[in-house]
């Protein structure tokens, strides 16, 4: 995928803007996947940058981001449906990939429970389905809610459509008192080609794939449309218990059985890591024949007091790990590349093949990645390649097996949706449309961005809402949502408007209009512009024409002086005091110049600007509670809140958030199951708070009205 550098390898700066990256790219990955279920990448890719950037924290543990995919489990919420916080949070799994993984796992397992070489330990193993996990609620045997798993704790009340599925029992005779059924659910494979048949008679949307079939069908605001969708559920674990179900795994399973609940199979108790790995492949040779996707082994330690001691680590349960299938491979020819362009702006080199089934699917296509993938593979139109499909939706290519004699494949030098220049920064592979808001690929993200809660903030515009006025026209750039009440007869009246919810969106538009500069530069959405330089450049320059002037002295700057590794100082005055700032890089002061040098943004501003007030930004107080200018570094798990909520509460008092512990460390705020971090602390002699202290101080300063302005 993109930057493939060597953790390793990576000095302190590279790896910070690889987090950086990491961080965007895992985070619209995760969009697509939970809320549009519509995901671009296979779960492999997504895994491997999971894990990139797991190495370069464990490497760089003071990088470790606010917003790091690291210490969030899936993705926010979709809108529409009510929210519902998990009594138990519901946990993902470690991942395995091949006999070694599974065999540590097992070993520490038994290194954590201390177990002897002789004492048996029982592992169940089941399908991992492919589908959506979701929480039944029982109380005294009446299912009182049922939720998604939404970010692990908090997921989306999706009661009433679950209630329509013939496998959730609606009421249950002999089960405890409170009772939290978890499990996957899923469509069939027969189910699933029968529903896009008549979804494509009907000219309705089609699926990728069972999962996104289910995903799609789960999550209808309708639970009538619900009910026609084929879709089952498995039972396969439990969250709230009033009472043990049982004491292994094998026998809370029959439990569930028993109360009417369909169970994944085939599942076998297996005692030793050859057992374990002899299962995994019996089930793989029957995976084509089985009647739902699966997409890999799930082991489980069988004991639940077992369970119970060994606990979780950060999202995942280390008493269960998801043993992965390899990727289906198969052989066939490019027809065509063409290139993609992504909501960022990425361009994304697609081949197009001529149809192949690989493990059972009819595959037309396949991701090239980017430019730097296709002179690796050496791939040209016209060549037989082999391709893989890792259960997912979009193939790779792999390897030439014969070429086809055609002339090398020439990467565009323009975007091909807006045909604005494209670029790519140093150290990338991917190269971007500088188009931005021009760019219908990108607009409708950005527009997302800019009404964003951090940007502008406006309530019941969206992301449906800015969809939909995009294709009609309405909103086209951001200056057209202050022009949207021009608009107020055509809205009235339109499916989902009132006159009530119009006027109450034209209301939370104008209360918009006057807006701090540092919220507004945030909402232009300037790559590398994140919420903490916007901060900075407004704070630094006071107000928005003095930015914007210094800006365009920035664009003319660089412009006569391209070279990327020029001294600040040699490329101009206005450049050098950009990136003078306290954190703005040269990175981010190219991205500026890049901005202002392009005429459509400079429009785009310019008639945004005109419709808004844009306020000034005070020089920060000088706080004196016990935390303002205090560094302070956080450790294991929290439990009121989330480390991100945590961190920016501390922020917000005016804090520095640190990653790891050193002599100039104020506070370490010690969570449940602690490591190294809360070691250091004591060995340094900085003082350590509990969570619960911690939370007392943060309340008693947020009180004294010291709270440094945001
Ligand atoms: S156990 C505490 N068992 O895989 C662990 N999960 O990658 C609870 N999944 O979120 C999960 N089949 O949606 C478990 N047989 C199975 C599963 C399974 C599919 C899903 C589940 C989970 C995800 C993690």
């Amino acid at each position: 995928m993109s930057s493939s550098k060597d953790v390793d390898a990576l000095s302190e700066v590279e790896a910070r803007k690889e987090l950086a990256r990491l961080a965007m790219e895992i985070a619209y990955h995760d969009a697509r996947y939970h809320k549009e279920d519509a995901p671009e990448i296979s779960d492999a890719d997504y895994d491997a940058l999971r894990r990139r950037n797991e190495a370069i924290e464990a490497r760089f543990p003071n990088l470790v981001r606010k917003d790091s995919p690291s210490l969030k489990v899936g993705a926010a919420l979709k809108s529409g449906f009510g929210k519902i916080r998990h009594v138990k949070p519901m946990l993902s799994l470690g991942n395995a990939f091949n006999d070694e993984d599974v065999a540590e796992f097992l070993t520490r397992v038994r290194r954590f429970l201390g177990l002897s070489d002789s004492e048996e330990l029982a592992i169940l193993a089941e399908p991992k389905i492919d589908g959506l996990s979701a929480s039944l609620r029982y109380e005294n045997g009446e299912l009182v809610y049922a939720a998604t798993r939404g970010d692990g704790s908090e997921g989306e009340d999706v009661t009433a459509n679950m209630r329509t599925l013939e496998d959730v029992p609606v009421t249950l005779t002999g089960a405890p008192a409170v009772l939290e059924v978890r499990g996957e659910v899923y469509m069939r494979k027969d189910d699933f080609f029968a529903l896009n048949e008549r979804q494509a008679a009907a000219g309705a949307k089609t699926f990728a794939n069972p999962r996104n079939a289910a995903a799609g069908s789960l999550r209808q605001l309708d639970p009538s449309i619900t009910k026609q969708r084929p879709l089952r559920f498995f039972g396969y674990a439990w969250g709230d218990l009033s009472e043990p179900l049982a004491p292994t795994q094998a026998e809370a399973r029959e439990r569930l059985r028993s109360l009417g609940f369909s169970l994944n199979h085939p599942t076998a108790l297996c005692r030793t890591v050859e057992e374990v790995l002899a299962h995994y492949r019996m089930i793989g040779t029957q995976r084509a024949e089985l009647p739902f996707d699966i997409d890999g082994v799930v082991y489980k330690v069988d004991r639940l007091d077992w369970q119970e001691r060994l606990g979780q680590v950060s999202r995942a349960p280390r008493w269960a790990i998801a043993h992965k299938f390899a990727a289906e491979k198969a052989e066939t020819v490019i027809e065509e590349i063409t290139v993609q362009v992504g909501r960022t702006g990425a361009l994304t080199p697609v081949a197009n093949l001529k149809p192949v089934t690989v493990g059972g699917v009819v595959v037309s296509r396949a991701t090239l990645h980017n430019q730097d993938e296709i002179e690796r593979l050496g791939v040209k139109e016209g060549d037989t390649v082999r391709i893989q499909r890792a259960g997912d939706v979009i193939p790779q290519v792999l390897e030439v097996v014969k070429d086809g004699g055609g002339p090398p494949y020439r990467f565009p030098a323009a975007c091909p949706v807006c045909g604005s220049d494209v670029e790519r920064d140093d150290g990338e592979v991917v190269w971007r449309c500088t188009g931005g808001l021009i760019c219908e690929a990108q607009a409708v993200e950005r527009l997302k961005h800019f009404v964003s809660r951090d940007a502008f903030d406006i309530e019941g515009l969206g992301t449906k809402s800015i969809e939909e006025f995009w294709t009609e026209s309405l909103i086209r750039q951001p200056a057209d949502i202050f022009r949207l009440s021009d608009h107020r007869d055509a809205l009235i009246g339109r499916e989902g408007w009132k006159e009530k919810s119009v006027t109450n969106l034209l209301n939370a538009i104008e209360a918009r209009r006057e807006i701090p500069l540092d919220r507004f530069i945030y909402a232009l959405g300037i790559r590398h512009i994140g919420q903490t330089t916007a901060k900075l450049l407004a704070r630094s320059y006071g107000g928005f024409e003095a930015w914007r002037t210094a800006m365009t002295a920035v664009a003319e700057e660089r412009k006569g002086n391209p070279d990327e590794h020029k001294k600040p100082e040699l490329i101009g005055p206005a450049y050098a005091e950009l990136t003078g700032i306290d954190t703005v890089g040269m990175t981010a002061a190219d991205s500026l110049a890049a901005f202002f040098g392009a005429a459509h943004n400079v429009d785009v501003l310019s008639s945004l600007a005109a419709m808004l007030t844009i306020t000034d930004v005070e020089a920060p107080v000088a706080g004196d509670s016990a935390i303002a200018g205090k560094t302070v570094v956080f450790t294991g798990t929290l439990e009121k809140m989330s480390r991100g909520e945590a961190k920016a509460r501390a922020e917000a008092l005016g804090a520095k958030v640190s990653g790891s512990v050193s002599k100039k460390t104020d506070f370490v705020i010690v969570g449940a199951d602690a490591g190294s971090k809360a070691k250091k602390a004591t060995e340094l002699g900085v003082k350590t708070l509990s969570e619960d202290e911690w939370l007392d101080l943060a309340n008693a300063s947020a009180g004294d009205g010291s709270e440094a302005s945001n």
